[in-house]
């Protein structure tokens, strides 16, 4: 292998230091060359994954476009294509793969043409090594610590034509004033803190996206007073653990603090995600009680419901810790939605623990949930765990699974009928351009006909019709 090749490895990627991770200011800087490199040319980044990656994105389109590269909404044309990609279950990195595949015939009509993959995916060595030997199509590869370096690598790529390929395996810096171009003009991303240090048993992400670092909060709140300034109306905090936001930073109640300074901003609305039952004060609960442009809505991951299963998940939390923290938060804050994530079939899970999970939904209700079978991740302790289910019998329980999630989140959108609920307006219905969308406070989707509105606005709507994964009703003037 070349010399200026830098591969990743998971090994050194599961390393954590004591010390306290930097924070880099302007280290961003372009020669001139590299300014005017993509004028006349198009960039096209395809996104997969989570918000995190999102937010990546939105650094990459931030990098490309002070690269003078413009956005293009066609694949066939662009000059640079990204896949900034995921590895999070098996069936994210199959997909990617079959993207690559796809690209082969762009490249064929476009030699000129730079494909490169990022995120998640290229942290792992086996994956770098087979885009490698398999898809000669691919020019740049770089993970998810060398985004800062786009513009360099880009270069490279472009004047040696050769095979570039850049994935620090560490645990990350903290890196700011990276241009971004956000992709909306009212909803914005806000990351407070990057990486994760819980190490579930079944989970990549500590891997891909190194340890914990939390940024600080004055950075954050000029971030968040800069967009109140732009006229943004929402803001999600982002973070694999939000509720451990400055643990890192020996801050007490570091969540809670920033939570506030944030709602004293006066953005209109915040939101946040995810949160770790683990992590979660009362101090917390408190806060998003007392705001009201802390949106009721709190994303809390259970996985399983059966204390066996969540000990072997390496969870930190029993079922009863998890159902004493729900109940607390609904009698705090009763409107408040909450959604949650399910893996089912993991290592050892009987018909016993699976009606446990059930158990937990019955009483929970939840408005909405994500549910997944369980994938064996490389590298990860769970993969190697003994006494894995059948698919068949796994994909059963998903679908039992999943007949409870409608049935609550349909009962859940009942309760929405009659009631005027305030919408953050947000594009047009997919199927039906004549129609608004919005979302709730407590993240309901809401469609409504309406004229002399914009994109950005709050507004009234009174509820009329709810279906399992909407409400519809009219402008309220
Ligand atoms: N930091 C968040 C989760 C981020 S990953 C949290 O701890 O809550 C999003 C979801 O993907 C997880 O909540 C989990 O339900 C699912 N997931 C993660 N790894 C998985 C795996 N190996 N197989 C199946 N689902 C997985
Ligand atoms: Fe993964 Fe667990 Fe970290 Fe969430 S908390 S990102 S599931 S290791
Ligand atoms: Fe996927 Fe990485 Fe997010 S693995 S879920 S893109 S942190």
């Amino acid at each position: 292998m070349k010399k200026n090749w830098q591969l990743p490895s998971y090994d050194d990627a599961k390393r954590r230091r004591i010390e306290q991770s930097e924070v880099i200011y302007n280290t961003f800087n372009l020669s001139e060359d590299q300014k005017i490199l993509g004028k006349h040319k198009s960039y096209y980044i395809r996104t997969y994954g989570c918000q995190a990656n999102e937010r990546d994105t939105e650094v990459l389109a931030g990098i490309l476009e002070q690269m003078s590269y413009t956005k293009t909404s066609s694949i066939e044309e662009a000059d640079v294509i990204l896949l900034n990609t995921c590895s999070i279950r098996e069936n994210a990195n199959n997909k990617v793969f079959g993207e690559i595949g796809q690209l082969k015939h762009i490249k064929t009509a476009n030699p000129d043409v730079i494909i490169g993959v990022c995120g998640c995916m290229t942290q792992e060595e086996v994956i770098v090594k087979k885009i490698l030997k398999t898809y000669p199509q691919v020019d740049l590869i770089f993970g998810t610590h060398n985004i800062h370096h786009l513009a360099d690598l880009l270069t490279q790529a472009h004047f040696t034509k050769e095979r570039t390929v850049q994935v620090f395996s560490e645990e990350g810096d903290i890196i700011e004033n990276l241009p971004s171009t956000r992709a909306q003009k009212h909803k914005a991303w806000v990351n407070i803190m990057y990486g994760c240090d819980k190490f579930c048993t079944y989970c990549i992400v500590p891997m891909t996206r190194g340890k914990q670092r939390s940024r600080l909060l004055e950075d954050i709140i000029e971030e968040v007073n800069q967009l109140v300034l732009d006229n943004y109306k929402e803001i999600t905090l982002l973070g694999q653990n939000v509720n451990a936001y400055g643990k890192d930073r020996q801050m007490q109640d570091g969540f809670a603090t920033l939570l506030e300074a944030i709602a004293n901003t006066g953005i209109p609305r915040v939101r946040f995600m995810t949160s770790h039952p683990w992590d979660f004060t009362d101090k917390m609960i408190d806060v998003i009680a007392k705001y009201p442009n802390i949106m009721p809505y709190i994303h809390l991951p259970l996985q399983s419901g059966s204390n066996k299963v969540l000990k072997l998940m390496g969870r930190r939390y029993t079922q009863e810790e998890y159902l004493t923290l729900f109940d607390k938060i609904k009698k705090a804050i009763p409107n408040c939605a909450v959604s949650t994530d399910i893996i089912v079939g993991f290592p050892n899970e009987t018909e016993d623990d699976f009606q446990k999970t059930l158990d937990v939904f019955n009483h929970c209700k939840y408005d909405n949930a994500y549910t997944f079978i369980f994938s064996p991740r490389n590298s990860t302790p769970a993969a190697n765990m003994e006494s894995v289910n059948s698919p068949q019998e796994n994909k059963k329980r998903l679908l039992q699974l999943n007949e409870l999630v409608k049935k609550y989140s349909l009962e859940r959108n009942q309760e929405y009928i009659n009631q005027t609920v305030e919408v953050l307006v947000d594009g047009f219905s997919k199927k039906d351009e004549s129609i608004y969308t919005g979302y709730t406070p407590s993240s309901k989707v809401v469609n409504f006909k309406a004229d002399d509105i914009n994109i950005g606005d709050i507004v009234r709507v009174k509820i009329n019709k709810v279906k399992t994964w909407y409400l519809s009703g009219e402008l309220v003037k």
